[in-house]
């Protein structure tokens, strides 16, 4: 080769791998596991790759992710791995996991330098998940019956009695579920029930599971024995657990949120929906519950926009085959509120959501934009800080749905009508939902960090 050739060739060399490391102030080959590689993963990743995560396989050592070197870098250079589908440009959340430039930048040549794995001395500590939980150590842990689910590939739809007794009447801050299928379990929206002892002799009484696609359901319902002894119903608090793949739990600083736990009663999961599922096995899920000191001084209301919500949607859900249609649906806000969760929720036909608020002087609030909807990561998403939206604002929710051969998600070949009247939750029906966690406004709201 010409030495002029050769000369241009090194010098694009040089630049090329110049600009591979500019992000980073250590040389490539200095690049270690246990120092520069672990805390990346452990911030990012083992919240969902560990030992009864719900990732199908663990990163939090040097052998696990050794394994898996290859795949990580594909997966965090295409931005699929950490999933964080909210556009971080246009809102922030707390727990948000999104790899900076430098970061994919480090992992990419720490593989191509050789994958080493550093002094163990610098391996900073692993996060913990006592009894499974994101939160921290819970006060209380409650085990579901243990769920068997066939490999018939079909949703299974179940509702599921936890019942309690703890010696004495308390506040609660937060309650998490923690599935024990991992990724089978596609959703659960849970109850509490707040029984009297002089209304309920034994809340363990009953059955703890009822098939909800079952031809006796209404049978199986009041064999869980759930009302009170004299046939009366027990007070009911809605939505005290909820779980979405991937959801992050929410802790409300003190003071904020929470209810009543009286000292019998039961968790009701109204619904757990099982993904269709081609390998048998056992669901041991829970449910972790951490106390407050007080009653909650600030109680928290949800509104529900959309489809089985207070708000139409226009037009309506009905997409009809090869078509991609855009659906609005909008909420005024009756007073000044604080926005603390929002969560966005549509199946497989969707492909971006969009929502934000519309005060009556015309200024914008951006609420979320998920520009690439993925089905399987449906977070509730807590702000950083509480966002207010002041009195009269329209809260604007925008989706849009492909029903054409070319959404990869598409359910049907050939595709068909898919809406949302059929009245069930079941993946091959759409939804376009949009849940807002709130409380009144008060001043300073906007100084508070979550
Ligand atoms: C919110 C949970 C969650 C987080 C956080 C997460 N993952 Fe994953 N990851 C999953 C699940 C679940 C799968 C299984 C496949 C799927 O459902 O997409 C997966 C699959 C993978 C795969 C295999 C993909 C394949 O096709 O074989 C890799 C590699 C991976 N993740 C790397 C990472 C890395 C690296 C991070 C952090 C930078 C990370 N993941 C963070 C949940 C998560």
């Amino acid at each position: 080769m010409p030495k002029f050739y050769s000369f241009f060739i090194l010098i694009l060399l040089i630049s090329c791998n110049s600009r591979e490391t500019e992000t980073l102030n250590i040389p490539p080959e200095k690049i270690t596991f246990t120092q520069h590689i672990a805390p990346i993963l452990y911030k990012n990743c083992v919240v969902c790759h560990r030992k009864d995560g719900i990732a199908p396989f663990s990163l939090d050592s040097y052998k696990a992710v050794w394994r898996k070197k290859k795949t990580i870098v594909y997966m965090t250079q295409k931005g699929l791995m950490p999933p964080w589908p909210a556009d971080p440009n246009y809102s922030h959340f707390v727990g948000e996991r999104i790899l900076t430039k430098a970061e994919k930048q480090m992992l990419k040549l720490w593989v191509k330098y050789g994958a080493k794995k550093g002094p163990d001395s610098a391996l900073p500590k692993a996060p913990n998940f006592p009894n499974g939980s994101l939160l921290g150590k819970p006060d209380l842990t409650l085990n579901l019956e243990n769920i068997e689910l066939e490999a018939h590939g079909l949703d299974k739809f179940l509702i599921v009695k936890i019942p309690f007794s703890i010696g004495k009447d308390t506040f609660v801050r937060a309650v998490e579920f923690v599935p024990g299928a991992g990724n089978n379990v596609h959703h659960m929206n849970g109850h509490l029930l707040n029984y009297l002892p002089s209304k309920k002799k034994n809340v363990f009484d009953g059955n703890r599971v009822a098939n909800a696609q079952a031809i006796d359901f209404d049978e199986q319902v009041l064999k869980l024995n759930l009302k009170n002894d004299d046939g009366t119903d027990a007070q009911r608090i809605h939505s005290a657990v909820n779980y979405l793949p991937g959801v992050y739990p929410t802790l409300y600083p003190e003071g904020i949120g929470g209810f009543k736990l009286n000292k019998i009663g039961a968790f009701v999961a109204s619904d757990i929906h099982y993904g269709p599922s081609h390998k048998a096995m056992v669901d041991k899920s829970r449910i972790n519950i951490f106390y407050a000191k007080t009653a909650p001084e600030r109680p928290t209301y949800e509104l529900m926009l959309g489809t089985n919500g207070q708000s139409e949607i226009v037009p309506p859900l009905v997409i009809p085959p090869h078509k991609i249609i855009t659906c609005r649906t909008k909420g005024i806000v009756p007073g000044d509120i604080s926005v603390l969760t929002i969560n966005p929720h549509m199946h497989l036909l969707g492909t971006s959501f969009k929502a934000f608020g519309l005060t009556p002087h015309g200024d914008t609030i951006k609420l979320i934009h998920i520009r690439r909807w993925d089905f399987r990561w449906q977070y509730f998403y807590t702000f950083q800080k509480p966002v207010k939206l002041p009195k009269g604002t329209t809260i604007i929710v925008e989706g849009v749905f492909d029903n054409t051969t070319r959404n990869p998600h598409n359910p049907n070949h050939p595709p068909k009508t898919v809406s949302d009247k059929n009245g069930s939750m079941k993946t091959s029906d759409e939804m376009f939902q949009f849940i807002i966690t709130w409380m009144p406004y008060k001043i300073g709201d906007e100084m508070m960090r979550f």
